[in-house]
């Protein structure tokens, strides 16, 4: 029997997860699982990565993690577990998928607009690299990586599951309008990739012109494909259209480790009540049991939870108020009962399919992802990231003063915007700038040059981060600044 490790997690997990394991072994569903020990609670007896070194072993010898909510300890420095799970075994793609459940009332539902949307959401890189600095007591920065090969893992992965479930569209999510390179890269990979699916109608929409139309007109929808922060906030949203985070499952799928869990955290405020809405992680098991081949036990217990929403069975955080809501035991012992029946919408075909054990094979060294290169890069010049709280023309004329050779100073800006040569007295100022030196004659520096520069500009300043200008060919790798 294929054995899963599970891990209940914190606050109402235990509760839930009992509950979905009851429904699980009540349909005969032929899986083992090995309990885990992961949480917040973990954290607490010292494990500083909220696992046990005993739960990472049997998580990467068993390949797939059927989890619940863990609590992120608070505090400065301290990392979510749920993020850390999901970056150290390189799940790249958060899958959620959103359907109109009959029973559980929306606007839409109302409307008689039926909703099935799945948002994929890039799971490692962007800004949930958590790489945070202060430049000055007063600048901040955040570091987002979109790097190429991460982008095709997630992106391939969207195609291939459009195929699969017979999209007729796929979108890309962006903001390349704005963040033109790391955005960019990303939309460039889907049309890279978009190639290889001529029968997919492949296209992008800019997130916020996304959201919109997802509140508006989600049926316009199908398959969606995001970066990481800008999925997060779109799948949230697209939880609030189905009915809430009480029904909304997430899969982190990678290539040797995969991890199924409700969108919701641990609701400290009901745990413990026997109160709590086991939905979300049963629709979650059953992205999991898909995922492992048992098609026909999802089936089964899919349309006994679609027939038990729709006979008014509900939990206290949904359905009609005028009906008395009943616990999470009585819930799940509801939907057990109800094995069998057929719901009079969206009933699912009960297909057998054969039991897919998960790939794993040990990995002497960690994957190098790289994709083909275009050739070396050229670096043309040196950003320079500076405190200073004086005047730009003030700032411009100390570094005009020292001698710097090969480079000359071509812009200065301040939170992105250009306030030298040009600029307006009309833009306020922080204690950080920008200075952009580039190679006088469009040759290369060497690494002796970019030091020479910062050395120079140290005499005057403290330079609080710096950045090479990398060039391919004819295309930059960098950004100009607002009104360069
Ligand atoms: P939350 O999702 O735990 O709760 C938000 C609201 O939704 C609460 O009122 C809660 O009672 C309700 N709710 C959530 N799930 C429910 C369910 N199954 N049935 C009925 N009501 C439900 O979000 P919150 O309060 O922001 O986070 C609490 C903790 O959970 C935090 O420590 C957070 O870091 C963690 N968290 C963990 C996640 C995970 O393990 N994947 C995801 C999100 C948050």
């Amino acid at each position: 029997m294929l054995k899963i490790a599970v891990a209940k997690g914190d606050g109402i997990g235990p509760e839930i997860m009992d509950a979905v394991l009851k429904i699980f072994n009540a349909a005969n569903v032929p899986l083992a699982y090995e309990v885990v020990d992961m949480g917040k609670w973990v954290f607490d007896k010292g494990f500083s990565n909220g696992m046990t070194p005993e739960a990472q072993e049997t998580i990467e010898s068993l390949g797939i993690l059927f989890k619940g909510p863990m609590e992120t300890p608070k505090g400065k420095g301290v990392k979510s577990v749920n993020v850390t799970a999901r970056k150290t075994w390189n799940t790249y793609a958060n899958k959620r998928t959103f359907q109109t459940l009959h029973g559980v009332d929306t606007v839409f539902s109302k409307a008689g607009i039926p909703i099935d949307v799945t948002i994929v959401r890039e799971n490692i890189e962007d800004t949930y690299g958590g790489i945070e600095h202060m430049l000055t007591h007063d600048v901040a920065v955040c570091r987002r990586f979109i790097t190429r090969p991460g982008s095709y893992q997630v992106i391939k992965y969207a195609f291939e599951l459009a195929k699969q479930k017979g999209a007729k569209r796929i979108t890309c999510g962006h903001k390349s309008n704005i963040m033109k390179i790391t955005d960019g890269l990303f939309l460039e990979v889907f049309y890279e990739i978009a190639k290889e699916y001529p029968e997919l109608k492949a296209d992008d929409v800019i997130v916020d012109d996304l959201c919109m139309k997802l509140v508006t007109k989600p049926d316009l929808f199908d398959v969606v494909v995001l970066t990481n922060l800008q999925g997060d906030i779109v799948s949230d949203l697209c939880a609030g259209l189905v009915g809430g985070l009480g029904f909304a499952p997430s899969a982190n799928i990678g290539d040797h480790i995969s991890i199924f869990e409700a969108v919701h955290g641990t609701a400290p405020d009901i745990a413990g009540k026997n109160i709590a809405n086991p939905t979300a992680l049963l629709l979650s098991g059953f992205g999991l049991l898909r995922h492992v081949g048992l098609t026909a036990e999802s089936a089964l217990i899919e349309n006994a939870l679609l027939y038990t929403l729709e006979s008014g069975v509900h939990t206290g955080d949904f359905g009609d108020k005028s009906i008395p809501s009943v616990s999470t035991d009585a819930f799940s012992d509801a939907i057990i009962a109800n094995f069998g029946k057929q719901p009079a919408h969206n009933p699912k075909t009960i297909v057998p399919s054969q039991l897919i054990a998960p790939t794993i094979y040990k990995l002497e060294q960690n994957p190098m992802l790289e994709s083909v290169s275009i050739g070396a890069a050229t670096v043309v010049g040196i950003d320079l990231f500076i405190e200073s709280n004086e005047q730009p023309t003030v700032v411009a004329e100390k570094l005009l003063l020292g001698k710097i050779e090969k480079v000359k100073l071509v812009t200065i800006s301040n939170r992105g915007t250009q306030v030298w040569p040009k600029g307006s007295v009309f833009t306020n100022l922080v204690n950080q700038y920008r200075c952009r030196f580039e190679s006088i004659d469009g040759s290369g520096l060497t690494n002796e040059d970019t030091i020479a520069i910062q050395l120079g500009v140290q005499q005057q300043f403290k330079v609080c981060s710096t950045e090479l200008l990398n060039k391919w060919g004819d295309k930059a790798g960098y950004s100009l600044a607002q009104g360069q």
